[in-house]
């Protein structure tokens, strides 16, 4: 498959998990297109919006920032007119230790705009970058979406 890997990252932790997923999904065969989100100041604008046509998939990550998935990665998701039936995964970080603290509501509005944009959410997790059990859950992201690239 020819996936896109949309990533936003400030401080590594988003990028980081991405690079694993990257990794795992180049092992596998697939082509991997690695695409990060650079903004203006402030996070108000995305300094561009890469095109996603043409990917079989796409696997997008973003960190929570005030309790909300950041806000370029909705920019990025707001640029997208229609993802035409394909398999969109999701995933995102966070330093507080409950997925309640932003992470749950981030997840949901990840999959609402990939729903509308007739895209097919795949959920892959949440990290928790601060917890002993961080390892775990990005190795849960890596796998399931391994698993929906087929
Ligand atoms: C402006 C800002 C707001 C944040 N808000 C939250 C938050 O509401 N809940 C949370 O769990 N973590 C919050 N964090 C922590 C980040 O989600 C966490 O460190 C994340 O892994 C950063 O990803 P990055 O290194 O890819 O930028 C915030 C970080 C920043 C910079």
């Amino acid at each position: 498959m020819n996936i896109a890997v949309v990533v936003y990252s400030e401080s590594g932790n988003t990028r980081r998990v991405a690079e694993r997923v990257r990794s795992r999904l180049l092992e596998k065969d697939h082509t991997v297109q690695y695409l990060e989100l650079q903004t203006g100041t402030g996070r108000r604008e995305l300094v561009d919006e890469p095109s996603v046509e043409g990917y079989d998939m796409i696997c997008l990550g973003a960190p929570v920032h005030h309790l909300a998935v950041a806000k370029p990665m909705k920019l990025f998701l707001r640029s997208i007119q229609a993802l035409h039936g394909r398999t969109v995964a999701y995933f995102v970080t966070q330093g507080q230790p409950v997925a309640a603290l932003g992470g749950t509501q981030a997840m949901r509005t990840l999959k609402r705009m990939i729903a509308t944009r007739a895209g097919v959410p795949v959920r892959a997790g949440i990290v928790r970058v601060n917890r002993k059990q961080s390892e775990h859950e990005v190795q849960r992201i890596v796998d399931t979406i391994e698993a929906s690239a087929g």
